[in-house]
């Protein structure tokens, strides 16, 4: 194949000759089993965990909303999507351990669903945790979600019944940037940017949960049930004398009819959904820059063999070739510098017919695999290909031969490189995730389109047994018992190091099943299609 033949071969986007991933697991051996009954608790647990938070029919407040014959936040939005199709959920366990774990999901449903064949950003208050008020992590996420709406072009659907600011922690949501106001901020730039805004009021919305109809292009309210006002009865009461009821204050009737603030009167929450579809009925459809293949083949390898190949286990190597053999079509895959940089397996593959590149972890980074890395997502930059990050890394090498070698140069080359880089980038993390090579493999800081955590994976600045020595040996101080000491810092990085306390903080789209990985790395490339990819233009590498 000559030069211009290759770059056609690419342009096409067609692949036929990748190679199919012969896996070399055994099934019945110990290590197989080892880590598959590991992995079978570590989901046990995880899904009790997302049971807890969603599936609350004996918390009183869930009980009070029902009993006013109100649909629940999640009830809604898969009312309002397609029939036979699925909600992609994100950061469902937000804040699972802050706020004493009563803030479920940081008080908000954020996720995409499709309406009317349309891929949407719906974003459901939870008035079942506190009045659907938001604390600092129901403001990121629902920040979060616009940035992913306003990254892929996907209209937004806010589905409202908010008290506004949780008033107790106003210091740490009001007045700085991304508090409060940027939610109508970001508002105001999608709605600009041709992204539809469209709210439905389900419920109270007071002041701040006010302005998100207010600020949206269009509006439906449901009559005796929803409410829009800067401030309810009592206040008006209080601050100009007037004694008015909430309904003739900011119900249906007066804004639909008298203000103008909303623009559609449901008689029901179930009317209003149907209103919000028919909106989505006339609105343009995106135009997918890339064809999206309907034929496609399924991995060879069952996607629940994850199990018996994942574990917690920081010192234990995780194959990543028998991860892609389960990620992507046909469990095909044409390597790049197979012989070279060993540490990082590089080379494209296709999921539900998309070209992409993987980037996956083998061990440590050394300068040959950063240099590997570097040239490979430069390449998928040039074409155009978005890229799969599979994240486990411990860090870059350490010591006299890596440094003098340039370590610190190369792995700055291939952090330049992810950064700078235009092409969709999916993270998931499926191991350890440490030190700069978080940032090299696309970690949060590296703006991933969609950044996912298997529930067995562990993220801090460096494993706890690492952090413990440092720590000692930089102590001034020699009163403290080495021993306890570096138990205490083992145990606390352990704790901060789960997956749970990363998705508590938002530091992840959510954590998922490793079974799910195929269907959201798809669902990340459906939507990334809606944009044109910019030029790739590099910065300055240190040579
Ligand atoms: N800040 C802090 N806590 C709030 C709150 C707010 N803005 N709004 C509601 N809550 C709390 C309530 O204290 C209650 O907590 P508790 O059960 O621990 O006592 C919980 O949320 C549920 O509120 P409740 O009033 O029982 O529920 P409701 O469904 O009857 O009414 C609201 C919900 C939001 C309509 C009502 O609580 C309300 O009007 N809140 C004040 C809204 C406001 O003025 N916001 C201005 C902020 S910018």
């Amino acid at each position: 194949m000559n030069i211009t033949a290759t770059l056609n071969y690419f342009k096409t986007n067609e692949m036929n000759d990748l190679t199919v991933l012969k896996s070399e697991i055994k099934s019945g051996s110990d290590e197989y089993r080892r880590n598959y009954n590991e992995t079978i608790q570590i989901m046990d647990d995880f899904k009790r965990r997302l049971q807890n938070t969603i599936e609350r029919n004996d918390d009183p407040y869930v009980k009070k909303h029902k009993s006013k014959g109100k649909l629940l936040a999640r009830e809604r939005i898969n009312a309002l999507i397609d029939p036979e199709t699925e909600f992609y959920e994100f950061s469902a366990l937000a804040t699972n351990d802050l706020y004493e774990g009563k803030f479920h999901s940081a008080g908000i449903v954020t996720g995409i669903g499709i309406i009317h064949g349309i891929e949407s950003v719906i974003i459901a208050n939870d008035p079942t945790v506190k009045g659907g008020t938001y604390v600092k992590e129901t403001i990121k996420k629902h920040l979060r979600a616009q940035e992913i709406a306003y990254e892929h072009h996907l209209p937004c659907v806010y589905i409202v019944e908010s008290g506004g600011i949780f008033l107790p922690e106003q210091a740490n949501v009001f007045a700085d940037r991304d508090h409060f106001g940027k939610i109508f901020y970001n508002q105001s730039r999608l709605s600009a940017a041709g992204i539809p805004q469209i709210a439905m009021v389900m419920g109270s919305c007071t002041a701040g949960g006010a302005y998100i109809p207010a600020m949206s292009d269009e509006s439906i309210i449901v009559e005796n049930q929803g409410t829009i006002f800067l401030a309810g009865p009592p206040l008006v009461k209080a601050a100009i004398g007037e004694t008015i009821s909430a309904e003739d204050l900011g119900g249906a009737y007066a804004h639909t009819h008298i203000s103008g603030v909303a623009d559609h009167m449901a008689k029901t929450e179930n009317e209003a959904i149907q209103i919000c579809r028919s909106i989505f009925e006339n609105l343009p459809k995106p135009r997918k820059t890339v064809q999206i293949s309907e034929k496609f083949e399924e991995p060879v390898y069952p996607a629940k063999e994850l199990y018996g190949i994942i574990h917690s286990q920081s010192s234990r190597w995780m194959n990543p070739y028998e991860i892609i053999a389960r990620i992507v079509d046909g469990s095909k895959f044409r390597e790049f510098k197979p012989n070279y940089g060993k540490t990082l397996v590089t080379g494209f593959a296709k999921i539900k017919g998309q070209t992409i590149g993987i980037v996956a972890n083998n061990g440590v980074l050394f300068s040959d695999s950063a240099l590997k890395g570097t040239h490979f997502i430069e390449m998928c930059s040039v074409r155009k290909i978005p890229l799969i990050f599979l994240h486990n890394i411990s860090g870059f090498m350490v010591g006299k031969d890596a440094e003098h070698k340039g370590i610190a140069k190369d792995g700055a080359k291939m952090v330049h490189a992810v950064a700078n880089t235009n092409v969709p980038k999916i993270t998931i993390i499926f191991g350890r995730s440490h030190g700069a090579g978080n940032y090299a493999m696309a970690g949060r800081a590296y703006n991933p389109n969609l950044l996912f955590t298997w529930p067995n994976a562990k993220i801090s600045v460096m494993g706890g047994r690492q952090a413990a020595e440092v720590l000692w040996s930089v102590k001034k101080n020699g009163s403290d018992n080495e021993e306890e000491l570096k138990k205490q810092i083992s145990e606390r990085y352990e704790q901060e190091g789960s997956a749970y306390y990363s998705t508590s903080r938002i530091w992840d789209d959510g954590i998922i099943d490793p079974v799910d990985t195929r269907k959201m790395i798809a669902l990340g490339l459906s939507i990334a299609a809606n944009k044109e990819i910019p030029d790739y233009k590099p910065g300055i590498y240190r040579m």
